[in-house]
């Protein structure tokens, strides 16, 4: 009895600490960690995020692994990247096969060495209401969104564990916290990623592995491409992020060791409105808010093949 008193009052002691560090941190800039000598992998580096990533990743002097499905896109963010004097390789890999990610990721580890840092960003939306999606389209989303994040984790955290030393980004979305009309597929792939992401790092805690960091980015709409066509109800509290502005936040939110990134901001307000509103009331507010009509004029890539 004794016991659980005196470690009732340790874990008090310890969550105020922790409440009171987390708010000093607010006010102070955060430390940046030194990535020039780190290997640093990303999927889906052939545009949007994954180009822009690659780039900022490479001009800190990080040997850049880059690895998405379209060779050419590819291959031109690795050129880009050489001649601007940094280091970068392509891969092309379909993060949707299992089998041919852990090919690659062999090949990247016998070519270029352990990867330090990993991102998984390469996504994919279908844009169709639910029952417009075709089985084989809400299969891909999963396996490109969700399951690619097991299998690229599972390549590449063994050399991390053992160094306990390393870094896991899950770029996830917003639509991985809040659901939103015709997303079905790629919400719940995304809420997927998010509880990847945050079961992995109950894990290497339990584990002790306190040395491998992750961070999980849940950012509303951004202006790539990918969701073109989709609409804000109220673009001053919602708006449309542009891409540099994401990859300064998602690339702050790496270098600091930041758990979770949620942007804009308002989404941290949103969530937690979520938590203890009645369900009925979030259905009513997220309808306010726009998330039954912003996916009505989705054009998603231009010419991208569907299902
Ligand atoms: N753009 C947004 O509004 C937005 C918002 C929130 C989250 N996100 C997420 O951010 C990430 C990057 O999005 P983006 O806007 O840069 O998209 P994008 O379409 O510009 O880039 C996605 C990249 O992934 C690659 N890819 C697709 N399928 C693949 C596969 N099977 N194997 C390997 N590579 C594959 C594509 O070739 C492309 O280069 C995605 O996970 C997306 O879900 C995007």
């Amino acid at each position: 009895m004794s016991n659980i008193f005196a470690e009732f009052v340790y874990i008090l002691i310890t969550v105020f600490w922790q409440i009171l560090t987390a708010i000093i941190s607010c006010f102070i800039p955060a430390s940046r960690k030194d990535v020039s000598n780190e290997i640093v992998l990303i999927t889906g580096a052939g545009s949007g995020l994954g180009r822009l990533m690659a780039l900022r990743f490479a001009s800190l002097g990080s040997t850049v692994v880059c690895v998405d499905i379209n060779t050419q896109a590819n291959e031109s963010t690795a050129n880009q990247i050489k001649s601007e004097d940094g280091k970068a390789f392509a891969f092309t890999c379909d993060c949707s096969s299992r089998e041919d990610i852990y090919r690659v990721a062999e090949d990247i580890k016998a070519s270029v060495g352990d990867v330090t840092i990993l991102v998984n960003n390469a996504g994919i939306v279908s844009g169709k209401k639910f029952m417009d999606c075709s089985d084989g389209l809400i299969e891909k989303t999963f396996e490109v969104n969700t399951l690619a994040h097991y299998w690229t984790t599972k390549a590449f955290l063994p050399a991390m564990f053992e160094k306990n030393s390393g870094h896991i980004v899950s770029i996830a979305s917003s639509a991985g916290l809040f659901g939103v009309t015709g997303l079905c597929d790629y919400c719940s792939s995304k809420f997927g990623a998010y509880g990847f992401n945050e079961s992995l790092q109950m894990e290497l805690a339990a584990a002790g592995k306190n040395g491998i960091a992750t961070t999980v980015v849940c950012p509303f709409f951004i202006n790539t491409g990918m969701f073109d066509g989709v609409q804000t109800r109220f673009p001053l509290l919602l708006p449309i992020l542009e891409p540099d502005y994401a990859v300064n936040k998602i690339m702050s939110a790496i270098l600091s060791n930041q758990r979770v990134l949620l942007m804009p901001r308002i989404l941290y307000l949103l969530l937690i409105l979520k938590s203890f509103l009645p369900q009925v009331t979030y259905i009513t507010l997220s309808d306010f808010f726009g998330a039954s009509n912003t996916m009505d004029h989705f054009k998603g890539r231009a010419g991208k093949k569907s299902d």
